[in-house]
């Protein structure tokens, strides 16, 4: 008994305190007993020393602030401890150990791209020819916008690599092979589910009444407002409407930015919606003009007198036109110096998921909106010639705002975004694999 109460170290759970009893040994005189002899028994009393208290008063806290409720609190309790300070260190040294090694392979491979880039670069400019691979690669490396055929190709070489690295270990060895070697792993099924373009006129000229009521749901879920104000704020001077439909971006034009507006549309019904919504909000606004006729044919509408534009903008209409290539490229003829091109359009998305989604209901979709939604807006923007100064992507990349110029055309410092301005390359559709001019 005596033992057992003179056991004091323990530890108070969670604390790594030592707890000692200090014992007061009293004698005390007991009465005599029958045998005359006097007997003395021990009497102990605990006294809690000053660490005890402190000890229990953390405890109490402790307890309080695991059972508060609060997952702040609860956390802060458990991580103040002397237990998960004494494993976190073990924790610790085992994450910068993983980050440690993990950096070393990043930076390595960082440093390996680099060189090989610069390798290819010098290859560039020395003259040589460059393979398909080659020039692929350069792309890649040099972070620049690669279209849907492109990637496809791209991610095919890629496979072919992984298997050769298999058998060509050696510092010497160089993968460049033929774009032959590649077509057993190149995967182009997608190019079938592209529909062939067709004129629209009729069809659109059938939904002009309903289009905006059909539209609209569809648009204010999409906050599809909000990029069409974006578009329109970049209207300024002389402004050409391609494909204006039924003039849905109207009601963010800003008049005291516009010498001149021209709507452009190949169905006279569509074009008929937006008379009558411009006539209505801008009456006082005369320099006007409502053409109906088809981008395609945008320089024989002009005549002789070739008008030039400051801003030329589209919304939706790529998809829906026979020639969109020819369609932009005649925007770009009919740009002034410095003018822009501005485009919120609909596409292919960034991710496989998605694109496999609008291939297989791409005929659906025709039925039902007449377009093509499946195409690679960027591959037409890059095939047409006109430089991107700008592109975003969003709804998993099926949306696209573009801003384009001509090539050659001075950027404006004002048009690069912050990181642009002071960290980050801005991502062009310049083709890096070809020699600087
Ligand atoms: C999907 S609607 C988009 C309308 C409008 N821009 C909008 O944002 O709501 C496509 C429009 O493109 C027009 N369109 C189709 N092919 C065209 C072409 N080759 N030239 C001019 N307009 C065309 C159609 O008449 C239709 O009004």
């Amino acid at each position: 008994m005596f033992l057992r109460s003179l056991r004091p170290w323990g530890k108070m759970p969670g604390r790594n305190t030592l707890i000692i009893p200090r014992v007061d040994l009293t004698f005390a005189r007991t009465a005599a007993r029958s045998s005359g002899k006097p007997e003395f028994r021990f009497k102990t009393r605990k006294v809690k020393t000053p660490e005890q208290l402190r000890a229990e008063e953390e405890q109490k806290k402790y307890e309080e602030a695991v059972n508060s409720g609060s997952w702040i609190r609860k956390y802060g309790a458990i991580v103040d401890t002397f237990e998960f300070n004494r494993k976190a260190t073990k924790y610790y040294l085992a994450l910068y150990l993983v980050f440690f090694v993990y950096g070393i392979r990043y930076f390595r491979k960082l440093y390996e791209r680099d060189v090989e880039k610069k390798e290819l670069l010098e290859k560039r400019d020395s003259g040589a020819e460059l393979s398909e691979w080659e020039k692929l690669r350069l792309r890649e490396l040099s972070g620049d916008l690669i279209r849907t055929s492109d990637m496809a190709k791209l991610k095919a070489y890629h496979e072919l690599r992984e298997e050769w690295k298999k058998t060509h270990t050696s510092p010497e060895d160089y993968f460049n092979p033929a774009p032959k070697e590649i077509e057993h792993l190149l995967d182009t099924s997608y190019e079938e589910c592209i529909l062939p373009a067709k004129d629209l006129t009729e069809f659109y000229d059938n939904v002009a009444e309903k289009y905006d009521s059909e539209i609209s749901t569809e648009e204010m879920l999409s906050f599809m407002g909000s990029k069409r104000k974006w578009l329109m704020s970049h209207c300024k001077g002389d402004v050409l409407e391609v494909a204006c439909g039924t003039g849905r971006n109207i009601k963010y034009l800003d008049p005291t930015k516009i010498e001149s507006y021209t709507f452009l549309d190949t169905s006279a019904k569509m074009m008929r919606v937006t008379y009558d919504k411009f006539t209505e909000q801008w009456p006082a606004f005369k320099k006007v003009k409502f053409v109906v006729g088809k981008a395609e044919d945008l320089l024989d509408l002009q005549g002789d007198q070739q008008v030039k534009y400051d801003t030329i903008i589209e919304t939706f209409g790529l998809c829906s036109h026979q020639d969109p290539v020819k369609a932009l490229q005649n925007m770009m003829k009919l740009l002034k110096p410095g003018g822009r091109i501005v485009l919120l359009e609909h596409g292919r998305g960034s991710y496989d998921f998605i694109n496999k989604q609008l291939d297989r209901r791409a005929h659906k979709h025709s039925e039902t909106w007449g377009c093509r939604w499946n195409l690679d807006i960027g591959e037409l923007v890059d095939a047409s010639g006109l430089e991107i100064t700008q592109e975003k992507r969003s709804h998993f990349g099926t949306t696209w705002t573009i801003v384009a110029k001509r090539p050659g055309d001075v950027l404006e410092f004002d048009e690069l975004s912050f990181l642009e301005k002071y960290f980050i390359a801005r991502k062009t559709n310049l083709d890096s694999s070809l020699p600087e001019k």
